[in-house]
């Protein structure tokens, strides 16, 4: 199992700092392989945003931001509402400029991209611009000329109909459309050129989870054809299909990682559950946090039940029992916790924001004194 934990420019500059609190740290007993970061950071990244900071009216809503895109991946970006999502895709497709910092895109600083690089990039705004008063298949049509695609051009507009479902209503006009038939619609605009680039902000919002998964399956298919995708979404579930996650809380990158270094931050550690015949002590919980298999706080989750952090839960299950009754505990069940996406999703926001408030807590400490 993948346990490292967790990646880019940004973590690895935290290290050489000393230590970056809010982001999750990459360990010795957890490297990283060289796929997931690169050594040489934004080399051959097709995004690359270098100590990207955003604000508005004097309000900073992204802070440091590193992040790199490599072709023929897909970047989920997740994170609260009000987090910085969108402003990220903004700043990425060039439509805002950063306060400071560097966002490039196929090596060109985002708002000086050609009109022949643009027209390789695909965008599904959060909020999409459609004609009400055309039909489905006109907005396509429209879209297209924008990019002058003039060979094949109905066909193409035929298949994305297809791929969103909407063929049978590709003559109902926008204004009588549902909300998720224009999500679909403007989906099936971002990419009516073709684009080995597209950044697709909450395309999955709204879509019932059939279709989500076709999406899904398609964007993967994508994927696989060496386009690039970066994904916003608000279903953390989601994560599951992206090459890397970069999970945003407040404006800053938490933890940008594969889907299971986003899973192994929840603990920091592979999880166990334990349950005994009788509540451990106080005592002995303090004794287990002792040995050598606990890596992490240890929390009890029923009366009888505790939740133990460990390096190998495949170990612990084997050789903790014995660990277990030298302090006098009984076990009676026990077995790995699987973190689940949403679970993983609320600890480390959660964690992130308490670190937070502890440092802003500090510094209120050290102003007083
Ligand atoms: N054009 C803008 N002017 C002022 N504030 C903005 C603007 N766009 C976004 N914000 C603020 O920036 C923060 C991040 O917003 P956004 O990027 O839309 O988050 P998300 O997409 O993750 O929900 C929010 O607090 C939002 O109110
Ligand atoms: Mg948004």
């Amino acid at each position: 199992m993948q346990r490292a934990a967790v990646a880019g420019r940004h973590t690895n500059r935290g290290n050489e700092q000393g230590g970056d609190h809010n982001t999750v740290t990459i360990s010795e007993r957890n490297p990283l392989t060289a796929t997931q970061v690169g050594d040489a950071p934004g080399r051959g990244a097709l995004v690359s945003m270098s100590d990207v900071s955003k604000s508005f009216d004097e309000r900073q809503v992204i802070t440091d931001l590193d992040l790199d895109v490599q072709p023929g991946s897909i970047v989920g970006l997740i994170g609260p509402s009000g987090c910085g999502k969108t402003t990220t895709v903004r700043l990425m497709t060039g439509l805002l400029w950063p306060t400071s910092g560097e966002v490039r895109v196929f090596g060109t600083p985002a708002h000086e991209l050609s009109s022949r690089q643009r027209a390789r990039i695909g965008y599904l705004p959060q909020i999409p611009a459609l004609f009400p008063e055309l039909s489905l298949r006109e907005n396509l049509n429209f879209h297209a000329s924008m990019y002058g695609l003039p060979l094949r051009r109905k066909r193409r507009i035929n298949e994305l109909l297809d791929w969103v479902e909407l063929s049978e209503h590709r003559s109902t006009r926008v204004s009588d459309a549902s909300g998720g038939m224009q999500r679909r619609l403007a989906l099936a605009a971002a990419f009516v050129q073709d684009p080995v680039l597209a950044f697709l902000d909450e395309p999955t919002a709204g879509i019932d989870p059939i279709l989500r998964a076709k999406f899904w399956e398609r964007f993967r298919a994508m994927a696989g054809a060496g386009k690039t995708l970066v994904v916003t979404t608000q279903y953390v579930g989601e994560a599951s299909e992206c090459d890397l996650v970069a999970l945003l809380s407040d404006g800053e990158l938490v933890l940008f990682g594969t889907p299971d270094q986003l899973r192994w931050a929840a603990y920091e550690g592979e999880v166990v559950d334990v349950t005994f015949d009788t509540e451990p002590t106080d005592d002995q919980v303090a004794q287990l946090a002792g040995t050598d298999f606990v890596v992490g706080a240890i929390e009890r989750v029923e009366r009888r039940q505790l939740r133990i952090v460990v390096d190998d839960a495949e170990r612990a299950v084997r050789d903790l029992t014995g660990a277990l009754s030298a302090i006098g505990l009984q076990a009676n069940e026990m077995w790995e916790h699987d973190v689940d996406y949403d679970e993983a999703f609320m600890r480390v926001v959660q964690r992130h924001r308490d670190r937070h408030q502890i440092s802003a807590d500090a510094s209120a400490q050290e102003s007083v004194a």
